[in-house]
Formats: structure tokens, C-alpha cells, sequence
């Protein structure tokens, strides 16, 4: 049976979509997207995400007026998925819409919108045993704060990672650990959980956020605040947040192991109270 998904105002088998050549989101990746997790069909985070797409529909001047409407779309996509009594994800993209071929953003287009559900399991042997990371060279763009789906230098960054055998490759930016390719980056140094303040150098990480209220909520020291990459290595407990890979540790980066080559006290602590929110 094929996919049920949403197309511009439809919910289509996924082989019925069809997008223009002249849309934007096509000839320029001239979009924005997000991806929500559904925890037994319910959302987490929802308005969380839904206030971060707003945000990024509106740094780059996208007129998008049905935000309202997504709640119940997803749900729709979730059930008709049969997806509701699992772990889900739900990938949604709005594009500027279509248009002849020209730099500027043309007036009044109706902006197109996909979105699909699909099945996201909890990686429970990387939550347990951890991953290995690399470290690159953060070679995107200066507004990585905004969600956009122009992610090549995402995409190649973490193909090496791929090819490395490892599960992320964190991202290096003038010596300074921004984030990684499609997770936050946080780290742990005798007992205080570091990580890089938000400016347009990283995305604002829901998952993140969450971690940071655990923090406070459970007395854990945190420092906002730039670190090195040499710092990295000598971190005691190094985790990879995000949306996917929930609180996953990080316990070898390219040659160096971190904490032991084991899941440290700190990250445990904040995995146990994060799966209690969800
Ligand atoms: C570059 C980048 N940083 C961080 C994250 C983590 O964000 P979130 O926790 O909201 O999923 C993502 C998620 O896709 C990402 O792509």
C-alpha cells in the first residue's frame, strides 16, 4: 500500500505528488522544513517546532498563513499511516512556491507544502552503548539558525562521518565547536554541561532546550558558552542532541576516547528524565 502524504492542501498516495520545475524549492532550495517526533501518536514539543518554522518562514519572507492547520494535518498523517501506536516522525516543507527563474523573491506566490509521516524508532543500542564522531570543518552558510532545506554541506559532511563508520560528524568553526550536522552538541566537564550559546552559527535545537530545562530543573550546572575542539577531546561525557538522536552519547571522537568509551553519569541522569517526557 503506498504512503499517504500531504501536498498542497491534499492528502495523496506519495506517487500522485507532483512539483513544479519552477518551484523554488527546486531550482533554488529556496525552503524551509521541519521534523517533529510523535511518541505513540502523541507530538512532543510541538509548539516548540511550530514556533521555530515560524520563525524560519519569516527570515526569509515566506507568507505562509495555515500554520493553524498543521496540527491537524500531521494527526491525519500519523493515523493514516498507521503510525499512531509507534515512535514517528513527521518531515514537513514549505517551499516559496513557483515561479520563472529569477534571483529575487517574486510577490504573492502561494507557497508549496509537503509533508509525510514516518516510522522513527528510538536507536536504543547508540542510546545505550553510544556512538563515534568525527570532526570537519563547519563549511555551511552564516544563518544555520534558520531551518532551510538548502543542506549540502550537511549532507556531505555527514557522508564522510558515514564513510568514517561514525554517527555524526561535529562541525568546527574558526576552532570553536558549533553543532553537528543534524544534531546539537553538548558537553560534560566535571559535573557542568556545556554547550554553544544560540546566535546564527547553530540551529536552536529543541532537543537541546529540553536539555537544558533538565538541567535546571535537577540542579546540573550549565555554562552556555564557546569551547574549542580541543576541549572537545577533553571533555568527560560528550552527547549529540537532537530531534532523531534523542540524547545519544558520544564516546570516541575521530581517534580519542571520551569518558572511559562508556555513557557517563550526567548523560544517563539527563536520558532517564528526557524519556520520562516523552
Ligand atoms: C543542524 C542541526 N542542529 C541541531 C539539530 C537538532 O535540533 P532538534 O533537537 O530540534 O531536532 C538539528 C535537527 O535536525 C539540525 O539539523
Amino acid at each position: 500500500m503506498s504512503e499517504i502524504v500531504y501536498f498542497n492542501g491534499e492528502f495523496v498516495g506519495e506517487e500522485d505528488v507532483k512539483i513544479s520545475p519552477r518551484d523554488r524549492g527546486f531550482l533554488f532550495a529556496d525552503g524551509v522544513y521541519e521534523v517533529a517526533k510523535y511518541y505513540n501518536g502523541k507530538p512532543f514539543r510541538y509548539n516548540d517546532h511550530i514556533e521555530r518554522l515560524k520563525r524560519s518562514l519569516s527570515e526569509l519572507k515566506i507568507s505562509f498563513k495555515d500554520i493553524s492547520g498543521l496540527s491537524a494535518i500531521f494527526a491525519q498523517l500519523i493515523l493514516r499511516n498507521n503510525l499512531d501506536k509507534l515512535h514517528a516522525g513527521i518531515y514537513v516543507q514549505i517551499s516559496r512556491g513557483q515561479h520563472k527563474r529569477i534571483h529575487s523573491f517574486p510577490s504573492n506566490l502561494k507557497p508549496t507544502i509537503y509533508a509525510y509521516a514516518f516510522e522513527l524508532p528510538s536507536f536504543i543500542e547508540n542510546l545505550e552503548n553510544g556512538i563515534k564522531v568525527i570532526t570537519r570543518e563547519d563549511i555551511r552558510w552564516q544563518r544555520c539558525d534558520i531551518k532551510s532545506v538548502s543542506l549540502l554541506p550537511n549532507t556531505m559532511l555527514f557522508n564522510e562521518a558515514t564513510e568514517a563508520d561514525a554517527g555524526e560528524c561535529i562541525l568546527i568553526r574558526e576552532g570553536m565547536v558549533t553543532e553537528a550536522t543534524h544534531s546539537s552538541v553538548l558537553g560534560v566537564k566535571n559535573g557542568v554541561v556545556i554547550t554553544r550559546p544560540l546566535s546564527n552559527f547553530i540551529l536552536p535545537g529543541i532537543t537541546r532546550k529540553v536539555i537544558l530545562e533538565i538541567c535546571a530543573e535537577n540542579g546540573i550546572q550549565v555554562e552556555e558558552r564557546m569551547f574549542s575542539e580541543k576541549e572537545l577531546y577533553e571533555f568527560d561525557e560528550i552527547i549529540i542532541a537532537g530531534t532523531g538522536s534523542e540524547i545519544t552519547p558520544a564516546i570516541q571522537v575521530n581517534d580519542k576516547v571520551i569518558g572511559n568509551k562508556k555513557p557517563g553519569k550526567i548523560t544517563r541522569l539527563l536520558q532517564q528524565k528526557f524519556f520520562e517526557l516523552v
